[in-house]
């Protein structure tokens, strides 16, 4: 055990989703604390610092005040890392941990070079004792690696240079980041050195009551952030499994959720079927986990969480191949207007959005996409499908029959479905519960079509302007 004062001042590496919203809340909660968030992307750092504060780099309901009211007093965005490390009593490590792409465990195991990189990082750069901690979601055991390449640098420094590692997951949702972050279930703290737990525990201290705040060891904290991640893609593939057999039978997946969620053993919350979970971690975390048991020899283990993403796959195609069949058998040359692109509500992030697969099999099958999202810009689309839009021109003269499929911009709903033989719901913004469905079958091409993937618009209103209606789950 090391002995540490109070924690003055933090260095949290990675100013991404997590790094970003996690350190504001933190510096807006302890003014006494000074917090630096640094990064390696200078455009990223530009825009945590841009005046105008709806011009930030993650959009988050609230964030924007957080920010604004912590910023310049206590909470500073840079790139300058050595100097914020060199400064820091605690360096929270928030870096990106995607799977690998090559190599050996591609496509299943965590790619650890930003980890390793800021923990050699923090290790020529720290000032006397430095607590370390893992924000980042990382394979069990992850911590041991960080601890060897800090203990290679520990007594350094003319005998000065001291660590302890902490893991200290991180279960915030985007789009509800601020209300998790302010008001968390609770706060996992995993470590071995009581005295840099209780420094981290005090931090949380300020504005979490401390029966919410977990300890454990390394490894479980490590585990259980890979676990919960788990268990709720698992709900999500679950209903969505059993909305597919809705729609053959007769029930509502609605109705089958509130059944089952009144029952307390169940609960009530994860049950919305959809076109799938999308997300930056549900699925590089089960692949992690399936990568991790097949390593530690558990095969049957491995395969029963791999289901849960093959489950979640398959339900991205099915409403693909759904659209393509209800349209006669093929959507060449057909206009389908696409309502959102982020891969949830409130935020503007696309990663692994089921938007992506499911418009990249239509634009495939030769339809003309016309997307629309109230958060997610142009540029963004054009990198997740791999090709840029059409030209205006060339999209209002319509796609040749046996032409390849393409996607335009659209800047409103109304625009998207001008012409359009589907609208398909991909994301469940609010506004789109509210849509004027006289309007749109007005300017729609006749006979039209709604598909709801996400079952929030007025289906009734729909079917009354003269639209077939297809809702995820409904039979
Ligand atoms: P992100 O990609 O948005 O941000 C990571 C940032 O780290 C990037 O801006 C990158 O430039 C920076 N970075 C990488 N290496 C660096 C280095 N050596 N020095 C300085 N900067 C460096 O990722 P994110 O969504 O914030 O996720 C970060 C971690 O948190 C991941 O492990 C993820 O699984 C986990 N997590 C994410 C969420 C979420 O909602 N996005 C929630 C909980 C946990
Ligand atoms: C998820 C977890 O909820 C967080 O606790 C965790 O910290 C985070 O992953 C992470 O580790 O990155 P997030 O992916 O931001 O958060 O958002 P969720 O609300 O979990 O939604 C994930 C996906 O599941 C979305 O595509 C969402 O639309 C879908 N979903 C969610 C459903 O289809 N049905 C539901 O009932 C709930």
């Amino acid at each position: 055990m090391t002995t540490t004062g109070p924690i003055r001042s933090i260095c949290c590496i990675g100013a991404g989703y997590v790094g970003g919203p996690t350190m504001a809340v933190i510096a807006d909660r302890c003014p006494h604390i000074t917090v630096m968030v640094v990064d390696l992307n200078a455009e990223r750092i530009a825009a945590w610092n841009h005046d105008d504060l709806a011009r930030l780099p993650v959009y988050e309901p609230g964030l924007d005040a957080v920010v604004g009211r912590a910023r310049g007093r206590n909470l500073h965005f840079t790139t300058a890392v050595d100097d914020a490390i060199a400064g820091a009593d605690m360096v929270f490590l928030s870096v990106n941990t995607p799977t690998k792409t090559r190599g050996v465990g591609a496509g299943q195991a965590s790619d650890l070079r930003w980890i390793e990189a800021s923990a050699r990082q923090v290790a020529a750069a720290a000032n006397g004792h430095t607590i370390v901690v893992e924000k980042s979601t990382l394979p069990v055991r992850t911590a041991e690696a960080v601890k060897a390449i800090l203990s290679a640098a520990q007594g350094t420094a003319g005998g000065t240079k001291t660590f302890s590692v902490l893991s200290n997951p991180e279960f915030l949702a985007e789009g509800s980041a601020i209300g998790d972050l302010e008001n968390p279930d609770r706060v996992l703290i995993g470590g071995e050195d009581e005295t840099a737990i209780e420094s981290l525990a005090s931090i949380y201290g300020q504005w979490v009551s401390q029966e919410r705040i977990l300890r454990t060891n390394l490894w479980s904290s490590e585990l259980s952030k890979l676990t919960a991640n788990a268990f709720l893609a698992q709900r999500i593939s679950s209903i969505n499994g059993i909305a597919a057999l809705c729609e053959a039978t007769g029930a509502d997946v609605r109705e089958v959720g509130r059944a089952i969620g009144t029952d307390s053993r169940i609960g009530a919350k994860f049950l919305q079927a959809g076109p799938g979970f999308g997300g930056s971690c549900f699925q590089k975390d089960i692949l992690n986990l399936v990568y991790l048991c097949r390593h530690y020899g558990l095969e049957q283990v491995a395969s029963y969480w791999e289901s849960v993403v093959g489950l979640n796959s398959w339900q991205q195609q099915r409403i693909a191949r759904l659209v393509v069949n209800s349209l006669f058998g093929t959507v060449s040359g057909k206009r389908i207007a696409i309502l959102g692109f982020a891969f949830k509500a409130d935020t503007n992030d696309t990663r692994e959005a089921p938007a992506i697969s499911i418009c990249r099999d239509l634009i495939e099958e030769g339809a003309q996409l016309a997307i629309v999202d109230p958060k997610v810009g142009d540029q963004q689309i054009t990198q997740d499908l791999g090709r840029p839009p059409v030209d205006p021109v060339t999209a209002a003269r319509g796609v040749p029959l046996g032409g390849d499929g393409t996607w335009i911009p659209a800047e409103s709903v109304l625009e998207a479905a001008r012409g359009a033989d589907a609208v398909l719901i991909l994301t469940e913004w609010q506004e789109y519960r509210h849509l004027d469905w006289g309007a749109i079958a007005a300017v729609m091409r006749q006979p039209a079509w709604l598909f709801d993937a996400r079952a929030v618009a007025d289906a009734a209103a729909a079917r009354a302007a003269g639209l077939s209606v297809w809702r995820v789950g409904e039979g």
